[in-house]
């Protein structure tokens, strides 16, 4: 299978980010294809609105940054893992601004361009100890994917101020070993 791994936190030692490493490497050792992308370190625009990709047929995001590489696998991809820590309530602005570049899979039907069958999971990491606090929130950014097409995975969330545990990153390896 072709996974797409899109690592949305900043900073070394992410939480968030270490989970996903987790999966990536299950995901590996399972013998599937993952390809990584680190949002921070990518030039990503907001979605103009220009429609290209509801008025040209197939067409995806025709935005020319560094999510088109991303772009030109996912319409094959079978699946998409991703992470992004909790900025101010809610995924960190670049995983947002990532999130509705997705507006281009859409075709004015409302049906999906990407492949039936995608499936898609999120590692969240937040500073709130309760890890219920904000998994409404996950679950409503995850359901963009799931208008997709997408079958939703599993949302795994880091919470509070301690390192990630041991059981989470098990977890994490886990579900992409599964996948
Ligand atoms: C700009 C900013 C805003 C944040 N807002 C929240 C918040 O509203 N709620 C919360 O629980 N944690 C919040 N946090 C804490 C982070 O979610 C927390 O440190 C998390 O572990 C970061 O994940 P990461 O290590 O994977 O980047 C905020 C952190 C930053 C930098």
């Amino acid at each position: 299978m072709k996974v797409l791994a899109v690592y949305g936190s900043g900073h070394q030692g992410s939480s968030c980010n270490a989970m996903l490493a987790q999966a990536v490497k299950g995901a590996r050792d399972a013998g599937h294809t993952v390809l990584e992308y680190s949002i921070y370190d990518m030039n990503i625009k907001g979605c103009t609105g220009c429609r290209a990709c509801k008025e040209g047929g197939e067409q995806v995001c025709v935005v020319k940054d560094d999510l088109k590489p991303y772009f030109e696998e996912l319409c094959s991809a079978d699946v998409i893992l991703l992470s992004a820590p909790n900025h101010t309530g809610q995924p960190c602005g670049p995983m947002i601004t990532y999130l509705n570049r997705h507006y281009c899979l859409l075709r004015t039907d409302w049906t999906a361009k990407n492949k039936a069958g995608m499936r898609v999971a999120g590692f969240f990491s937040q500073g709130a100890p309760d890890p219920e606090a904000y998994r409404a929130v996950y679950q409503s950014y995850m359901a963009d994917f799931q208008r997709r097409g997408m079958t939703l995975i599993d949302i795994l969330i880091h919470a509070g101020r301690e390192a990630v545990s041991q059981e989470l990153l098990d977890r994490a390896y886990r579900l992409g070993q599964e996948l």
